[in-house]
């Protein structure tokens, strides 16, 4: 199976995260991972993929935006790309059965009414991505990080765990 991860991230913390995830999915050795930052990818989704996971960090409750990109940018985050996230959701051909999993960074927080993730999913499912789902959230210390400790073997973890159960999947379904 072919593995998507998409990363939007301006302090890197988020990068740190799908790389986690990279490494994670790779390492059930059934797997073919690759990972792009979201700004450098056409809006095309590559043949044959089995997995698309988007990365992205939380802004002003959501997806970043170009006005909290530029924030972010002002605040020493990498200079912004025209396209977020946000973007390139709204410019793919939508696949109704491919596998989506969104999974963002959010500052640990006692009132989160919603998250990047939350966001992407509502926008994925939205476009026709049926199968698209909202996956963890990461936790960073402060706008800029660090990732809160063992957030990133969190991650891998989780991704682990996740492609274990669609190579499950796959299994019984040819039985
Ligand atoms: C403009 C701006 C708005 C933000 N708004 C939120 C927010 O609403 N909730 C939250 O938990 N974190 C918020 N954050 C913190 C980000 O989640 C944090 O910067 C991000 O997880 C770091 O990931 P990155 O290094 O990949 O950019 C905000 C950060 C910026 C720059």
């Amino acid at each position: 199976m072919t593995a998507l991860v998409v990363t939007e991230s301006y302090f890197g913390n988020t990068t740190a995260i799908a790389d986690a995830i990279a490494d994670g999915l790779a390492s059930s050795g059934r797997m073919s991972v690759q990972s792009v930052a979201v700004g450098k990818i056409p809006p095309r989704l590559p043949p044959g993929l089995g997995l698309l996971v988007l990365a992205s960090p939380t802004h002003d409750y959501g997806l970043p935006r170009w006005r909290s990109r530029r924030q972010a940018e002002k605040r020493g985050g990498y200079r912004a790309e025209t396209q977020g996230t946000r973007e390139w959701i709204a410019g793919l051909e939508p696949d109704p059965w491919l596998k989506v999993v969104a999974v963002d960074t959010a500052l640990q927080s006692v009132f989160t009414p919603s998250t990047a993730a939350k966001a992407a999913a509502h926008l994925l499912l939205k476009a026709g991505f049926r199968a698209a789902r909202r996956g963890p959230t990461f936790y960073v210390g402060g706008y800029s990080g660090p990732l809160l400790e063992g957030e990133a073997a969190r991650a891998q973890s989780w991704a682990t765990q996740l492609a274990a159960g669609l190579a499950a999947a796959r299994h019984s379904a040819k039985l």
